[in-house]
């Protein structure tokens, strides 16, 4: 039996498992462990920091560590088990710059041709004023470092803007952040591009796509994702010269710069014109894209990662025929004051749908809600109009008058 380490404990760790789950020939270990989950172990439930876990991992004790999120990456996660003789999915802490710094991800696409918004880099309050001042409205600002998915914000005139650059570098409501970016805004589709990277080249994902706001028709505020689909509808050849112009230049770039990039690479496109730009990179799977993509993943995703973070080429299928959504079911309130300690109710499973836990925990029998966002409903089918019935008959059945859900996922 070969053991894994899954680091994190939301919605896509919960799909990743789920995943792994379909090899019978490997014990999954969970830090931090989801009790809503079945069929994995939970690991140093004692442990609440990154590093103590990291120094604590003995050579011999997984076959293989899956990095969820981005922090532990940008914090070099990657390197430290390396050092150690233990393998791991997920770039080392250079490669995941492209994500931890958005001033090295704006720079990197400039010199590697890679198509983004125009941007100024800005490294204090007065010079982003001053060039707010020459800018043509609306901007996007964003602070350069991780911000938990907070830190890039719309801005519609000068005011605006000057109280978004003194939140950043006075408040410091993004936290610490000596640098940002002030760019171009970019009109179009949202396409969400994941690639798997290995050997020097690049593995693409089908194309997803996640809902952020909170409500129906994009309206309410900007939330970590409140459901997804996979694939969108776009020609192949597109998104396969997307992925050449995209993906290919930034494979290529690492190699320039001397980046070994193992892992995911996620670019979040703006698609105008059937031209891609890249309005920011992960460093890791996307939350909640990566629900709805790997369902429709035909290949064995234990071996995929070992592979891949062996630096080897890897093979994999798309089942092409089907179709997966993903609805995300969150505490009324959320993203902003919203209650924990739901009670949730699971009825029986039904085919080819299945539950991922997100902010849910288990305790003395009953599911109960530990976070905003509490689970996903995610469902494969040929028929988009079938699944999206069967996925919200199902969800209205789990509901109840303390949470909600988008219903307009996937149309
Ligand atoms: P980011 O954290 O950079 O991905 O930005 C979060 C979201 O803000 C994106 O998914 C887009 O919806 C939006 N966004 C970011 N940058 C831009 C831009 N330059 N133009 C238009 N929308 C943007
Ligand atoms: N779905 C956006 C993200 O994972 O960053």
């Amino acid at each position: 039996m070969k053991r894994v380490l899954v680091i994190g404990n939301g919605g896509r760790e919960s799909a990743i498992i789920s995943k792994l789950k379909e090899n019978p020939d490997i014990k999954i270990f969970q830090w931090q462990f989801n009790s809503a989950l079945n069929g994995v172990f939970p690991y140093r439930s004692d442990v609440w920091d990154i590093n103590t876990l990291t120094d604590n991992l003995k050579k011999d004790e997984f076959d293989l560590v899956i990095v969820g999120p981005e922090a532990p990456l940008v914090m070099g996660i990657a390197d430290e088990l390396e050092k150690r003789g233990i393998l791991v999915f997920g770039p080392f802490q250079r490669g995941a710059l492209i994500e931890g710094s958005k001033s090295f991800a704006k720079n990197f696409m400039k010199e590697n041709n890679i198509p983004t918004a125009e941007y100024d880099l800005i490294k204090s309050y007065e010079e982003g004023k001053q060039i707010l001042k020459n800018r043509k409205f609306p901007v996007y600002i964003k602070a350069s470092g991780l911000a938990a998915g907070k830190g890039a914000l719309f801005v519609k005139n000068l005011d605006e803007g000057i109280r978004i650059l003194k939140e950043i570098f006075i408040e410091k409501k993004f936290g610490e952040q000596d640098e940002a970016v002030i760019e171009d805004f970019l009109e179009g589709e949202e396409i969400s591009m994941l690639a798997f990277i290995s050997a020097g080249q690049y593995f693409l994902l089908p194309p997803a796509r996640d809902y952020k706001k909170a409500y129906d028709n994009d309206k309410g505020l900007n939330t970590g994702g409140m459901g997804s689909i996979c694939p969108v509808n776009v020609p192949e050849s597109s998104y396969n010269k997307w992925g050449k112009i995209i993906i290919g230049r930034t494979v290529e770039g690492f190699k320039k710069a001397g980046i070994d990039y193992r892992g995911i690479l996620y670019a979040g496109l703006m698609v105008n014109n059937n031209e891609p730009y890249v309005l920011e990179y992960n460093c890791r799977f996307g939350d909640p894209e990566t629900q709805s993509i790997l369902p429709l993943i035909e290949g064995d995703l234990f071996d995929i990662c070992c592979n891949v973070a062996m630096n080897k080429k890897i093979n994999f299928g798309i089942k092409k025929d089907l179709k997966a959504i993903t609805v995300i079911l969150a505490a009324k309130g959320y993203p902003e004051n919203y209650k924990k300690g739901i009670e949730i109710k699971i009825p029986g499973m039904i085919d080819n749908i299945s539950i991922l836990p997100a902010g849910l925990k288990r305790k003395n029998g009953k599911y109960v809600s530990t976070g905003g966002r509490i689970l996903g409903i995610t469902g494969i089918e040929k028929d988009l109009e079938k699944l999206r019935k069967k996925i919200y008959t199902y969800i209205d059945e789990i509901s109840n008058e303390n949470t909600f859900y988008r219903m307009d996922i996937g149309i």
